[in-house]
């Protein structure tokens, strides 16, 4: 072997050496990057876990029996609001809660998938047959925010509206002494 060649076999083999060592970063990178968007996904992801609920029994027992649809105030101050959507409306159609107060919506459909947005908030779920979504909510100013189906749901979608109506905290916690659940049906 020329002294020539010994130089460009070398050459040859720092080059391919680098190339290896690139590809080696970027898989590490790759690696790096799939694990931090998995996490960040999972966190902000509003179903992290699955809850699953029979859509032909939801009238006659469990959660979303119609007495426990509405809005409720739980002993630690939260509030849980339980709400169904069915073909054309939502139960109940006038959602009252509090304002300043943490909120966990849950819902779920009685026939196909609809959706639940609430206008100038970023609460927008889908609720899909035999599954519970769940959404934490939270408002700042009192009054009353339009809440339409977001999904064709058929002929009737879009006539299926509902209402949110945010009112004062203790206004609420007066109105929930009674117990039972809260709505703004008919007011
Ligand atoms: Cu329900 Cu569209």
């Amino acid at each position: 072997m020329s002294t020539e060649e010994a130089h460009s076999s070398a050459e040859i083999a720092a080059r391919v050496e680098r190339r290896w060592a690139t590809v080696a970063v970027i898989i590490i990178v790759a690696m790096a990057l799939l694990a931090a968007f998995a996490g960040i996904h999972r966190a902000t992801m509003p179903q992290p876990r699955v809850e699953i609920t029979d859509p032909s029994r939801l009238h006659l027992s469990g959660e979303f029996v119609e007495s426990n649809l509405g809005s409720v105030l739980e002993a630690n101050g939260n509030v849980t609001v339980r709400a169904i959507g069915q073909q054309y409306s939502f139960t109940p159609a006038c959602i009252v809660v509090p304002a300043d107060t943490p909120i966990t919506l849950r819902a779920t459909s009685a026939d196909v998938v609809h959706g639940i947005l609430i206008q100038g908030t970023n609460v927008n779920t889908m609720l899909v047959p035999g599954y519970i979504s769940e959404q934490l909510m939270r408002f700042t100013n009192t009054g009353d925010y339009l809440m339409p189906c977001q999904e064709f749901c058929s002929f009737g979608h879009e006539g299926m509206w509902g209402k949110v109506k945010v009112i004062d905290k203790t206004e609420f916690a007066d109105r929930a002494k009674g117990g039972g659940r809260l709505s703004c049906v008919g007011q």
